[in-house]
């Protein structure tokens, strides 16, 4: 009979510990955050503009194209094209970005 108890006590009393346990362990880490661009554009940019932003970027253009071009994104001569991030950032991202990877091209040279 105390047999019996005991399976019972751990059939509800493991998950409810479970539970709680992983209710303790931090939710994975936001991995965007809109104020810290070299986290954006590590994670979403890189890949295609290089990590130091030598790639498919001219740092010589005006800052309001740059951001129209992330924006609206450009259809490549020959795929990938650049997509548009319309609706996944807000314009200010999209700027800081542009600042961002600016202040890039000018380390790297
Ligand atoms: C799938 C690859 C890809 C990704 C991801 C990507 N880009 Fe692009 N990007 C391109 C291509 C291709 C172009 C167009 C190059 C050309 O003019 O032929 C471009 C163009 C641009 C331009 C205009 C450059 C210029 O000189 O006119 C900017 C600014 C830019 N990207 C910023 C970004 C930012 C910021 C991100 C991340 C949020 C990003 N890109 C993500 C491929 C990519």
């Amino acid at each position: 009979m105390n047999r019996i108890k005991f399976v019972a006590v751990m059939f509800f009393a493991l998950p409810l510990l479970m539970l709680t346990v992983l209710k303790t362990v931090p939710t994975k880490a936001a991995l965007l955050t809109a104020e810290d661009p070299a986290v954006t554009y590590k994670a979403k940019c890189a890949m295609c503009h290089s990590p130091k932003a030598e790639k498919k970027f001219d740092a010589t253009k005006p800052d309001a194209q740059l951001v129209e071009s992330i924006m609206k994104g450009v259809k490549a001569a020959t795929p990938p094209n650049m997509p548009a991030y319309e609706g996944k950032i807000t314009p200010e991202d999209a700027q800081a970005l542009v600042t961002y990877m600016k202040s890039l091209k000018t380390a790297a040279n």
